[in-house]
């Protein structure tokens, strides 16, 4: 039969039913939690965050779609049947955290945060902002996400330099690589953007070692931290210590180590913190069914399934 289940948790389920009701009306639907039905005609599932254990009795299922690029909410189920994990690579999503990248690195850049504070207490003062190319993003990461983003900061002016798990190659970035060369990479960054996946090896990266070892005489009077990938990559209490200790000038976060954010977190009030709620890339739902939808009429047609996850990296 070919179902698809959908098992997608989190805000907004229903808007994904809706766009697969509409775009393949004809096709079987099993909605997680509440119209499951006999899972052994789900062929494909879709799903976000979806409780452990609920696709183990999938006998017939031939994929497993992440409705994002993350993959990590998907291998934390010790039952994960033993088919192929599809993540999404989508122009929408990819150019909306090209845009949040750019906005919140110029935003680091142009002291739009003193302006803010400058601005209530009706101060009228310039803060002499350096030029672009005078100042270098580092993005860890140089994926899908991490090379739109790095192709967008040099068309601004930005020197760009990227940080990856093995070699590569972009145009216009200075790439480093793996554990041997993190340290010339943070040496030479000012504004450090985290795009890299949950893994076992970035779990806990960002912490105040890492932060000390950034650039501390560049131009804008401190590094910035820029952290949209994941909150298990960073420590909260050493990036706290290192905006009160002066290591790290300001910071932009949009992934917790838990979330959402506790309204206990000192995070939400500190004065240098720019807090977004893990939405830098939240994709129109109707892009990515579309995207989902075109992959398994592909397979169906006898293709090959894309950006099928390496299991053993873990993205
Ligand atoms: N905040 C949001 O709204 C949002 C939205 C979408 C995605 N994300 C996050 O963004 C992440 C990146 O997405 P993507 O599509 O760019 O992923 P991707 O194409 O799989 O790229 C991942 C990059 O991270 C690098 N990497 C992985 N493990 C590493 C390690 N241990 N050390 C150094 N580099 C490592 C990879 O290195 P290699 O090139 O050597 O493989 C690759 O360059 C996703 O996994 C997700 O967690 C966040």
């Amino acid at each position: 039969m070919n179902a698809i289940l959908i098992a997608v948790t989190g805000p907004e389920p229903e808007a994904w039913v809706r766009h697969f009701r509409t775009l393949v009306p004809q096709r079987e639907l099993r909605i997680f939690p509440a119209h499951m039905g006999d899972l052994d005609d789900v062929a494909y599932a879709c799903v976000w965050k979806a409780p452990p254990g609920i696709l183990r009795p999938c006998s017939n299922l031939k994929a497993i779609f992440s409705i994002g690029a993350g993959v990590d909410h998907i291998f934390t189920d010790p039952n994960l049947p033993d088919v192929p994990v599809v993540r999404i690579v989508d122009d929408d999503l990819t150019m909306r955290m090209g845009e949040y990248v750019v906005l919140h690195a110029l935003m680091h850049h142009r002291f739009q945060r003193a302006y803010d504070t400058q601005q209530r207490e009706r101060i009228w003062r310039e803060n002499r902002q350096p030029a672009a190319s005078a100042v270098t993003v580092g993005i860890m990461g140089l994926g899908v996400l991490g090379r739109h983003a790095a192709d967008l900061l040099r068309h601004i002016g930005f020197r760009v330099a990227g940080w990856s798990r093995t070699p590569q190659t972009v145009e216009g970035v200075s790439t480093f690589h793996g554990a041997g060369g993190l340290d010339d990479f943070l040496a030479t960054t000012d504004i450090l953007v985290c795009l890299l996946p949950r893994t076992a090896e970035t779990t806990g990266l960002i912490d105040m070692a890492l932060l000390r070892k950034l650039r501390r005489d560049g131009p804008l009077g401190g590094p910035c931290l820029i952290n949209a990938g994941r909150g298990s990559t960073q420590i909260e209490k050493d990036i706290l210590a290192a905006l009160d200790d002066g290591t790290l000038k300001g910071a932009t976060l949009d992934v917790f180590e838990a979330e959402p954010l506790s309204p206990e977190s000192r995070l939400w009030t500190h004065p240098k913190v720019t807090i977004t709620p893990h939405n830098a890339a939240a994709s129109a739902p109707g892009a990515l069914v579309k995207n989902m939808l075109a992959q398994i009429e592909r397979f169906e047609a006898g293709g090959a399934l894309q950006n099928v996850v390496d299991r053993q990296r873990g993205y």
